[in-house]
């Protein structure tokens, strides 16, 4: 069975532009091992991730980002089961954006920009934010 989880975070103060390269280099080669692919997106200094796969290795692998000290404010948006993956050719695409070039993409559903949070994200959001960006 193939399975997804989105969730939004908040990027650890301390974490510089080469250790966020560091990271996604490090993702992309472990993500090949285990057939993940997906989407990390920095909006600011918060993080937003889609990650699908197999669903034990999707499993094993959101226990290790829920305990990385790169990031904090965990919040888990959606999860389920997939037939077909979304990001195929992705081992995990990086992409960085701001909180107001993606309020511009969200009509209805504004995020707050003075008070931002991982919390400020939804499932919908989510998915709009995500489809947008790679449509
Ligand atoms: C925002 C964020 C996204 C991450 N995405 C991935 C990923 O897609 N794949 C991956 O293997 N590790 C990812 N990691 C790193 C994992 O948390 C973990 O450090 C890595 O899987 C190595 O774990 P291990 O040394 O226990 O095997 C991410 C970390 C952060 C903070």
């Amino acid at each position: 069975m193939l399975k997804f989880i989105i969730y939004a975070s908040k990027i650890s103060i301390t974490l510089s532009n080469k250790e966020l390269n560091d990271l996604i280099t490090e993702a992309r080669h472990s993500n090949k091992t285990y057939k993940i692919t997906g989407i990390l997106l920095r909006i600011d200094d918060m993080f937003l991730q889609y990650i699908e796969g197999p669903e034990k290795d999707i499993d094993i692998l959101y226990q290790k980002i829920e305990k990385d000290k790169r990031h904090t404010s965990i919040q888990l948006l959606d999860m389920g089961e997939i037939q077909s993956r979304n990001y195929e050719d992705w081992e995990m695409l990086l992409k960085k954006t701001t909180a107001k070039e993606i309020n511009q993409i969200l009509k209805n559903d504004q995020i707050d920009l003075k008070n931002l949070t991982p919390t400020n994200f939804n499932s919908n959001t989510a998915r709009l934010i995500l489809d947008s960006l790679v449509a």
